[in-house]
């Protein structure tokens, strides 16, 4: 079991020796994860760990993966994804054209998911979705647009009850037991690394995703985070996160407001 001090210890030196900051995740998941990571390339002991993150830049990327949720799917929490059918593209349809923030995209069902409601809504021609993640093997993974194909009838499910009126198995090919995404889906789509603990805004959006991200964070990161998102959104711009993540004493909170009762999506005001 690694202590308090060993985890902050070796949060500190993984900042010095690589300049990812760690320190304002969770603690109690951190902590799980870190365990994870040393019973799965079973070290022999602590400092063996240690050593192997200080001299191995590979152990490090796999140490990153690993300290990283990537759990995702696609039209994940249906409800939500209805609620920017109903309520958001109509909005962004006004515009001429719509930039879409991904943060924390994980392995693409998310910004997949999007570009669906987007084709749909006859809006991805004139879109384009930055999604971004820390961990790289991901990102590597999203750009194939493979799912497993197992999942497909959960997604077909979640699908139709987002109001999704398609046959959804037209959106892919099916081999084996993977699910391969139409190519024109992705066409809109850039795929790139980005740290929201060190990295700054990279563009003005008219809709920022960061679901399911914050929940991994402390308060202070949270703010932090959400305040980058503020610098980033377009005047009138929505921010959407997940079903346990707030905006609530943020600081920024009095600049928007909640767009849908049940779901946690925010379109900022003037
Ligand atoms: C649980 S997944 C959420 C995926 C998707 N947004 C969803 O809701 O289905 C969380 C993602 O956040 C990413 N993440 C964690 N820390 C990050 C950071 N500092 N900067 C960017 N992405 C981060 C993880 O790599 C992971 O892919």
């Amino acid at each position: 079991m690694l202590g308090y001090d060993d985890t902050e210890l070796l949060i500190e030196k993984i900042n010095q020796w690589y300049g990812y900051d760690f320190s304002g995740y969770a603690r109690a998941s951190l902590r799980r994860r870190i365990e994870g990571f040393f019973l799965k390339n079973k070290f022999s002991s602590y400092s063996s760990m240690e050593l192997s993150l200080a001299q191995d830049p590979a152990c490090f990327t796999r140490f990153v993966e690993e300290i990283t949720v990537n759990v995702t799917e696609m039209f994940r929490d249906p409800g939500f994804y209805r609620a920017l059918r109903e309520k958001i593209l109509p909005v962004l349809a006004t515009y001429p054209f719509i930039r879409i923030w991904h943060a924390g995209c994980s392995t693409g069902e998310e910004v997949y998911s999007m570009a669906i409601l987007l084709s749909e809504a006859s809006l991805l021609h004139k879109s384009i979705l930055y999604a971004t993640d820390v961990n790289q093997a991901v990102l590597e993974k999203a750009r194939t647009g493979i799912f497993a194909g197992a999942s497909m009838q959960q997604y077909s499910e979640n699908y139709m009850l987002s109001g999704g009126q398609k046959d959804f198995s037209s959106y892919y090919t099916a081999n084996y037991n993977s699910a391969k995404f139409a190519p024109w889906l992705g066409e809109r789509i850039i795929f790139s690394s980005h740290n929201l603990v060190a990295d700054s805004s990279f563009n003005e959006f008219q809709l920022i995703l960061c679901r399911n991200v914050l929940i991994y964070f402390d308060k202070q990161l949270q703010v932090k985070v959400l305040q980058l998102f503020d610098k980033s959104l377009d005047s009138l711009g929505f921010l959407a996160l997940g079903s346990k993540e707030s905006i609530r004493f943020s600081g920024i909170a009095d600049r928007y407001r909640q767009v849908d009762p049940k779901e946690k999506i925010w379109r900022k005001s003037r």
